[in-house]
């Protein structure tokens, strides 16, 4: 689907300079106009207002990947009541490309306490699971009263981690996905919508 306003991708690492790691594609396929993931973050939120009424309220995004996806979320929280303090964690397990190194660890922790806190972990996607599970379990160590999982995008038939989330925005098959946070190799992040990443070269596909 070709999309208004943008140049479409047909990358090829070697005349565009980018780092040898990145293969050819392009990302002309759209899974997820910006349209579609405000109407479905708009339902998230009123899930979320109806769940989460609590004293003491902390949002934490899993970064990098849920920085828009968090911002979207909280930004309409003042009119159902909510006042969340909000926080991040990063957490690294891919080294770069579309495989992950499968262990998971901090490059940088919340800073806000959350004994006794109702925290809601937000993530841009669940694949193997290894990510939540371990930010889950962090945050439970920490003393947090009740910690429930929100992901815009679910990827179940990848799970090596028996995990799932409490609110989902949309599941989606096995294949990789950019936009709206989420990156290949620390780029495409800052598109509105989700699109899908096809390999062009022969030996990638
Ligand atoms: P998990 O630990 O395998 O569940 O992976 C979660 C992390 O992998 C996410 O937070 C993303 O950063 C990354 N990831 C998994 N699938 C995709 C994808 O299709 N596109 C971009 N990033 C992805
Ligand atoms: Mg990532």
């Amino acid at each position: 689907m070709a999309y208004a306003g943008y140049n479409m991708h047909n990358v090829h690492p070697k005349v565009n300079n980018e780092a040898a790691i990145m293969n050819s594609h392009h990302i002309n396929d759209i899974v997820f106009t910006d349209r579609q993931i405000r109407t479905r973050v708009d339902a998230m939120v009123l899930e979320l207002a109806a769940d989460c009424r609590s004293e003491d309220l902390v949002m934490i995004g899993i970064l990098r990947g849920s920085f828009m996806f968090l911002a979207d979320l909280v930004r309409d929280f003042y009119l159902h009541q909510l006042h969340p303090r909000i926080d991040f964690m990063t957490l690294e397990s891919y080294g770069s490309g579309t495989e992950s190194s499968g262990q998971v660890r901090i490059t940088k922790d919340i800073s806000v306490d959350v004994t006794d806190a109702d925290v809601v972990l937000v993530d841009d996607i669940l694949d193997t699971g290894r990510t939540l599970a371990f930010a889950r379990e962090q945050v439970v160590n920490k003393g947090a009263r009740s910690v429930k999982t929100c992901t815009l995008l679910d990827k179940p038939s990848r799970r090596v981690v028996p995990v799932e989330a409490d609110y989902v925005g949309f599941t989606i098959d096995d294949h990789f996905v950019v936009g709206y946070g989420l990156d290949y190799d620390h780029h495409y992040r800052e598109l509105p919508y989700l699109a899908k990443v096809t390999f062009t070269d022969p030996e990638t596909v």
